[in-house]
């Protein structure tokens, strides 16, 4: 019996992390946990109950309701996950610019995050979890078998991006997206609380000119090495 490992992933915005992280647990026949999707869960709740005021978090409204907050996934007929946000499927509402605008501010706050890495950290406690995010190998699974840490240029980024909004069916701009991305990879390395950063045992998967399949196959290799290098323990 094949032992199983915790893989982090983690990087910039619109990198491809989600892809890359839903392909590896199909292929491992493991579970992939979107975190950014807990983030965004999070902030639907607040603009949907008086948590900002304008654009601006009023941070002691959403501390006041955080025991409020559910957050679980569920697979929909096709078997993808998708979150639920108090009992209701959010997985479309959370993906709204008004929400991606907003995730960064929620994101930093310290009480959030406890509560979310909590929640991420029970998930993966009987290994076997592909885990996306930004905080994720030098946070939640700081001893992750596997550490990915993806990039890609800001261009490659914007333009697929905006081509995946477009296909929603969103009205957006491309300079709305590429401001957007930048925007929130500022506030993501540099806020107080767990910033994006590449954690010093990561590899770095650049995937500025791979194709989907270019960037599986080197995942699931490097996967691979670290379930042999598991066994052999
Ligand atoms: O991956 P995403 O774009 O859906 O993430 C939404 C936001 O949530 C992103 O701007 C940063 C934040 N986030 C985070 O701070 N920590 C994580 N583990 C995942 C996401």
């Amino acid at each position: 019996m094949k032992s199983r490992i915790n893989i982090a992933i983690d990087g910039y915005s619109s990198c491809g992390k989600s892809t890359l992280a839903k392909e590896l647990a199909a292929e491992l026949r493991y579970i992939y946990v979107d975190t950014g999707a807990m983030y965004r869960a999070v902030t639907l709740f607040a603009v949907n109950n008086n948590c900002f005021k304008e654009d601006t978090l009023d941070k002691q409204t959403l501390l006041q309701q955080l025991s409020a907050i559910s957050i679980a996934f569920k697979n929909n007929a096709d078997n993808k996950p998708e979150v639920h946000l108090n009992g209701q499927n959010a997985e479309e509402e959370i993906r709204e610019m008004c929400v991606s605008q907003k995730v960064s501010s929620v994101a930093a706050v310290k009480e959030v995050r406890r509560l979310l890495v909590a929640q991420q950290q029970k998930m993966g406690e009987q290994k076997g979890v592909v885990m996306d995010g930004r905080d994720i190998g030098t946070v939640v699974f700081p001893r992750a078998e596997l550490k990915i840490f993806m990039t890609a240029s800001h261009e490659v980024r914007t333009r697929r991006r905006y081509e995946e909004l477009v296909n929603q069916g969103k009205t957006v701009t491309r300079n709305e997206v590429s401001e957007n991305l930048k925007h929130r990879d500022h506030l993501d390395t540099t806020r107080k609380e767990d910033p994006l950063r590449q954690a010093e045992d990561a590899v770095v998967l650049d995937n500025s000119n791979l194709t989907r399949s270019e960037q599986l196959k080197i995942a699931l290799r490097w996967a691979a090495e670290k379930i042999n290098a598991n066994n052999k323990q």
